[in-house]
This record gives C-alpha cells, structure tokens and sequence, in this order.
C-alpha cells in the first residue's frame, strides 16, 4: 500500500503519553504529536482543506497565485499542497519568524516577504496589509486569509477531534490548546463537546495578546497587546476562528516559561517539538488544580523543533534573554577569552629569572610547573616569587623547584563558577581545567571577575 503523493499522508498523528514532566499530576496526559505530517506541523491540515474548499467554491483554479500572511506553518502547508496542485505562493511573514520558517518556505519554491513585527495589523508596513495589497494587485492570485476563512476550524472539526475521540475512546476530559487563529481549539473543541459536553476545553495565550481579556471581559483591550516572543500563539486583533463559546479558560504564559519547556520536552520526553507546545505544556502546569485523579488531558503540539534551533534551542540566544534556568558560567565558559592560546608552562629545572622572564614576556601572573614527564608538578605566582627574590636574591640562579609552591588544582569542565572560586585563595591564584578533547587551560581570578563583571 502506497499514497499517491504526500497530500495523503497528512492527519493521524501519534498520540503519546508525556511521563516526566507531569510526573506531580494526578491525571493522565497525552500529546497530539503534529510533526509527523509533512510539513510538520498541524497546519498542514487546514492549508488544504482551505485550498480544496476554495477550489470546489471556484475562487481558487489552476495556474493562480497563493497569497498569505503567516508565521510560516500555515505557508508551509499551502506551500506543499501547491507543489502537488500546481499555484505559485507568495508569503508575507514578519521579521519576528525565525529564519529557519522562512528558508523552510522557500525550499518549497515559496516567494516571502518579510515584514516588521511592531506595527498595528491595518498599519500598510503589516504582513496583513501587504498581503492584502498583493492579492488586490495580482491578477488570479487567492488569500486563504487562515483567521477568518472558517474552512481552518473544519478541518480540525474534520480530522483533529475525531482522531482525538478515537484515540482516547472517548475518554478524554480536557483539550489544552495554543491559541493564534484559533482554528485548532474551536474545530477540535467543537467536536469534542458535540460528543461529550462536560469536555473542558482549555485555550493558551500569551502576555501580549488580547484573547483572555476578551474572553473574561467582553472587552477588546488594546492596552494588552505589546511585543512579545512566543510563536503561533496570542494575537492583536479576534480572527473569527476564536469561538469564544467553545472555549472555556484562556491561561496566559509568560515567554520565559514557554521558552524553557520548550527546552525540556525534547530533553525530559525525547519529543522534538516548537515553542507552542512548550507553552501549552508550561500553560496546563499552571492549571494543574483544575485536573483530578482519572481525568485524560489532551495537548496539542503543534510543529517541530528543528524550527526552532536559532532560538529556544539555542544558549546564546536564550541567554540574552535572561531565559536560561542555571545561567552561572561553569569552568569551560571562563576560559572563552583565551580558549584559542596554549598553556604557558615552566620546567622544574628551568632557572628562576629566566620563568620570571618568560611571565614578564606573556604577560602573566602565575605559570603551572611540570616535571620532564609533562606532569603538573608545582606552580608559580608573581607576587610570591618576588617576595622570596627580595629575601633571598641567589634564588635567581636557583631551579624553579627550589622555589615552586603546589600544583593547581583540576576543575572539571561542567563544575559551576562558584566551586572554580571557591579553589582561587590567595596562596592559590588559578586552577586548571582539562577539556573533553584533551587541551589543559588554565583559569585565574581574573577570569572568574571577567565572568562576573
Ligand atoms: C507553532 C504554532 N502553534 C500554535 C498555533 C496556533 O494554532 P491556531 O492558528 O490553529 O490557533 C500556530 C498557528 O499559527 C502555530 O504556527
């Protein structure tokens, strides 16, 4: 048995057990694993479903243009499904989108606009405005418009609620959900509750976004919408997706917590997924009162980590944001500045002026000693040697071993900035690290008040 092109191997995702990190839960609970379609992400269901009801309602036909703005799994998605059926797209994304979305796009012949992030949705610059602009100038070109063309929602009425039904036997209580177009939430959640009412349906969205305010107020309040990082969840405006009836709670996460359970799903469950899963799982362990004993909670995750390797998964990058959980430096970290320079030793048979020489020429204040089998035997530091020189001035001619205190001690690559201190005293100015790969390297106070500065 073989499909007859890749269109057909969207839907019937996995749905896996996630042990670890809700390990302190009562209930059950299980993620709807979207990856494994082949644009890896969920999207991909409604971007066909929407092309294949715009082509049975006549507004989309052979040799058009495909144009929308998205965040890039929607254009993924319409992407793919145009290779098969043969549209040209044109994508408007914003600057926001990490780089890896938009190259992805284009490895599918996809054309993209990158637009920037923090201007109002009816501002000309915005991804909406742009794609808008294209579509009324093109000739034959289609907008799927993903927010308000409620094919979205009926896909995942279609495909994602069903599929969840039977994959639970019905025995689902709670559906946990990242919000954008709402599309996700309202066709799955609409589903699940015409089979069985009590079902909760649980939406995630982030500070920044203006859906739990509405949905507890009535109130679209443009005071909540700023900036934020998260992806794929939250908006500025209500698509008409977001059926607020069928959702009964909105939770907000803030972007550090998304970003760091985005880290630990892969490395807790061995799931690669993207940075609204981390959010949607961050989101339904700030709900954990509203789940009891027996209860079966569903989570959507929506689309792949490799997505994401130029930003939650990165250190630099979440480190920039004051995101990453333990961010004291450890041993490796400290010798950044001078990784690249071999170790300066001294010979324990060496004369005395001529180390003194050798520190004054590299321009250093302490030198480890070896013997002639290269074992670290000794050190020497500055201050130290020139107080026994004052006292004693024939010790210049002596060997380094007449002189020599104990050898630094090892630190181990991983060890935390504050064991390295902890081992600098002053009779004791540096340690020595061995790398993974053999190199020895040598850290001093300064390093660890460089790190610290
Ligand atoms: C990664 C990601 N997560 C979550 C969502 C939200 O899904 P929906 O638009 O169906 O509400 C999207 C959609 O843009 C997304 O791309």
């Amino acid at each position: 048995m073989w499909y007859k092109n890749v269109l057909e191997t969207i839907g019937n995702t996995p749905l896996v057990q996630i042990n670890k990190i809700t390990k302190e839960l009562p209930c059950t609970v299980l993620a709807k694993i979207e990856t494994t379609n082949p644009g890896n992400s969920i999207k991909d269901r409604m971007a066909l479903k929407m092309i294949e009801d715009a082509e049975r309602e006549g507004k989309l036909k052979p040799g058009y243009t495909i144009i929308e703005g998205t965040s890039g799994n929607t254009g993924m998605g319409l992407a793919i499904a145009a290779v098969i059926k043969g549209y040209r797209c044109i994508f408007t994304t914003t600057d926001k989108q990490s780089k890896e979305k938009v190259d992805a796009l284009k490895a599918f012949g996809a054309e993209v606009i990158v637009c920037p992030t923090d201007v109002d949705p009816e501002d000309p610059r915005s991804y909406y405005s742009v794609s808008s602009r294209l579509e009324r100038e093109i000739p034959n070109s289609w907008k799927p418009n993903q927010y308000d063309n409620l094919s979205n929602s009926k896909a995942h009425y279609e495909q994602t609620g069903p599929e969840i039904w039977e994959q639970t036997e019905g025995k689902i209580t709670h559906l946990v959900v990242g919000v954008g177009t709402g599309g996700t939430i309202c066709g799955t959640g609409k589903y699940l509750k015409e089979k069985n009412p009590n079902i909760k349906v649980l939406g995630i969205d982030t500070y920044g976004s203006v859906f739990k305010k509405y949905k507890e107020t009535g109130i679209f309040d443009k005071n909540e919408i700023y900036p934020y990082i998260t992806e794929g969840i939250g908006e500025d405006f209500l698509p008409q997706n977001v059926d607020f009836n069928i959702i009964d709670h909105f939770e907000k996460v803030t972007d550090r917590d998304a970003a760091i359970m985005t880290r630990r799903i892969p490395r807790e469950e061995g799931i690669f997924v993207g940075n609204s899963a981390g959010s949607a799982m961050a989101g339904l362990l700030q709900m954990r009162h509203m789940f009891k004993e027996g209860d079966v909670v569903v989570v959507i995750f929506h689309d792949h980590g490799t997505r994401y390797l130029g930003k939650m998964f990165n250190d630099d990058w979440m480190r920039d944001r004051g995101f990453l959980v333990n961010d004291s430096p450890k041993a490796q970290d400290l010798i950044e500045g001078h990784k690249h320079l071999k170790l300066v030793t001294a010979n324990a048979h060496d004369i005395v002026h001529d180390v003194v020489a050798k520190m004054r020429k590299y321009d250093i204040s302490q030198i480890p000693v070896i013997d002639s089998t290269g074992a670290f035997v000794g050190s020497l530091n500055d201050s130290q040697v020139y107080s026994k020189l004052i006292e004693q001035p024939e010790l210049k001619t002596a060997k380094v071993e007449a002189v020599m205190q104990a050898p630094f001690p090892f630190v181990h690559p991983e060890s935390p900035i504050e064991d390295v201190s902890k081992l600098i005293t002053k009779d004791n100015n540096a340690v020595l690290m061995k790398t993974l790969i053999g190199d020895i390297h040598i850290i001093t106070k300064q390093d660890v008040i460089d790190a610290l500065a």
